[in-house]
Parts: C-alpha cells; sequence; structure tokens
C-alpha cells in the first residue's frame, strides 16, 4: 500500500465497521497472518496468566466422577488450554479430562481452538454465538473461563453477557476472567486509536467494567493482578502487534507514531532499539 492510501485510510472515518464487526473480519482465514504477528508478542499473556494462579487444583476441586465439564467463553485460537497444556496440566490432573464446550462467533476460531485441544481436553460442544446470545440452556458447567476474550462486547451488553456465563456455572463450580485493565497497553493503545481514527466505534471493555458486571450478576469476584510487559526490536512485528490491537490493518505505526496523542503515547513505549509496552491485567475468579 502506498503512503497516500495509508494516510487516506488512516483518516478518522465514521464508515469503518465497528468493533464487533471489525473483530469478527480479523478472526477470520484471512486475518490468519495479523493473528500470527499479533502473537508475537501477545503469547506472554498466557504465559503469564497460567503461571499466575494453580488452575490444576481450581480443576480438581470441581472434577465430578474424574470429569469436568468446561466452558471457553470467547475461545479465540486456544492459547489458554494450549499453554496449560505445554506446563504439564495433563500430569497435575493424573487422569481427569476436561471436556470443552468451544463458545466463539467465530467459526474460525472454533475450528483452530478445538486443533490444539489435546489430554487433558477432549473437544465437545460448539456454540458458535456471541456470549449475550447463549441459549440459557447450556448450562450446569463445572467451570467456565473467558481469557483476554471480552474487548468486543460492548459496555452496554456486557451485563448481559458476563450474567449468560456467571448462570452457566453450576452451584460449586468455578469461574474465571483474565481481562486487560484501563491503564493496559491495550486498553490505553485501543482507546488512542479510537480516538484519532474511529471515534464514533464502540470502545473495548475493560477488566474494571467485567467486574461491576460481575457484581451485577450477584458474584464477588477475587482479584489477581498482573504487571509485565512484552517487547520487540522488529518494527514490521510491533507494526502488526499493533494494528491487531486496533482490529484495523489499515494505518501503518509511521502514520501512527505521527498523530497527536497517540504519537505521544507510542513515544512513551520506545526504547533504545525498539518498542516495549506495559501490561496490566485482572485475573476476576468467583466460586459459584
Ligand atoms: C483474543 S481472542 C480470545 C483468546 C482466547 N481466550 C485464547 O485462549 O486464545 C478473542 C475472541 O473473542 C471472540 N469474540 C468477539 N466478540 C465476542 C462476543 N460477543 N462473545 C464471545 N466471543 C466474542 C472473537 O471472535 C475472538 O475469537
Amino acid at each position: 500500500m502506498s503512503t497516500t492510501e495509508q494516510s487516506e485510510t488512516g483518516r478518522p472515518d465514521a464508515d469503518r465497521p465497528d468493533t464487533f464487526q471489525r473483530s469478527l473480519a480479523h478472526w477470520a482465514e484471512e486475518g490468519r497472518a495479523g493473528m500470527e504477528s499479533f502473537y508475537a508478542l501477545a503469547s506472554e499473556d498466557y504465559r503469564q496468566m497460567v503461571a499466575a494462579r494453580n488452575w490444576a487444583a481450581d480443576l480438581r476441586r470441581v472434577a465430578r466422577d474424574g470429569r469436568v465439564r468446561a466452558l471457553d467463553v470467547a475461545c479465540g485460537s486456544g492459547k489458554f488450554p494450549a499453554e496449560l497444556m505445554r506446563r504439564g496440566l495433563d500430569d497435575a490432573l493424573a487422569g481427569t479430562t476436561v471436556e470443552v464446550d468451544l463458545l466463539d462467533p467465530s467459526a474460525f476460531s472454533i475450528s483452530e481452538a478445538r486443533s490444539v485441544l489435546g489430554p487433558p481436553f477432549v473437544a465437545a460442544a460448539e456454540h458458535e454465538v456471541r456470549l449475550q446470545d447463549l441459549d440459557p440452556s447450556h448450562g450446569d458447567y463445572d467451570v467456565a473461563w473467558a481469557t483476554h476474550a471480552l474487548y468486543a462486547i460492548p459496555p452496554a451488553e456486557l451485563d448481559a453477557g458476563v450474567a449468560r456465563m456467571v448462570e452457566a456455572v453450576r452451584p460449586g463450580g468455578f469461574g474465571a476472567v483474565v481481562q486487560a485493565t484501563t491503564t493496559s497497553h491495550y486498553l490505553r493503545f485501543a482507546e488512542l486509536f479510537r480516538a484519532a481514527y474511529s471515534p464514533t466505534s464502540t470502545p473495548f471493555t475493560s477488566a474494571e467494567q467485567v467486574a461491576e458486571s460481575l457484581v451485577a450478576a450477584g458474584v464477588t469476584p477475587s482479584v489477581g493482578m498482573l504487571r509485565y510487559t512484552v517487547s520487540s526490536p522488529s518494527r514490521d512485528v510491533v507494526e502488526g502487534f499493533l494494528q491487531r490491537c486496533a482490529f484495523d490493518d489499515s494505518v501503518s505505526l509511521e502514520t501512527m507514531e505521527s498523530d497527536g496523542p497517540l504519537g505521544e503515547y507510542l513515544a512513551g513505549c520506545r526504547e533504545p532499539g525498539g518498542y516495549r509496552f506495559t501490561q496490566d491485567v485482572h485475573v476476576l475468579t468467583w466460586e459459584a
């Protein structure tokens, strides 16, 4: 794409598709390359969240007759179960099977997540819907998790979506949401990008909003806090990561750097030889 074309698409544009549509368009086969460049940096999210907690103990606690019925909300490409497997969940569960229902409005995501599942996980049902549209007849799960998953639920629909997740877990079960806070790179960058290029689009939801929705659904979550940085010396990698953060491939890194508040934020993330971004993430858990 030429510089002229980039600066044209980089203008604020009320006609840009809204956040959920942009998310869905990127969680598709056409978005595979962008997804892969995103995870060059974002794989750290899953290393951090899996290391942060004894997930095996959580799953053992809610198992019934050697099995756990799980709901993976907004399963994406399955990075969370993949990282649990990589860190030895199968050995830690010693024979307990985790039957996972995959929920995502993207058929591509469901297929990707299904393809990474191995012991102790077994793929079960698929729900190709938005969380807020999950049929209330799907329930009685021992555990439901949503890891970096709820950003594209419009804030006005978050109470409904989170309530569906809470209701889906049986009494005595366990729920977990891992989500970036308003001080994290994800939310700060998304908000500045939105202000610069897509001011009428729906903002991403934050961990703080998820916590409020959990309380509205009758749950008092425990909150674990994670802070870590991700970095790269490669401008190409950073550009791909940032474009995926915004679900918008039309604005180059150079254009973002030249924008006022967004450019100032990015200047603050520069370090000798590259970029470093700080993530503040909450691990919200509850016993149903
Ligand atoms: C970053 S991925 C989640 C990553 C995933 N938890 C993992 O372990 O790899 C975000 C996913 O949210 C999905 N999504 C977007 N809006 C949604 C909604 N309203 N309800 C459920 N999922 C949604 C997208 O299709 C995408 O697959």
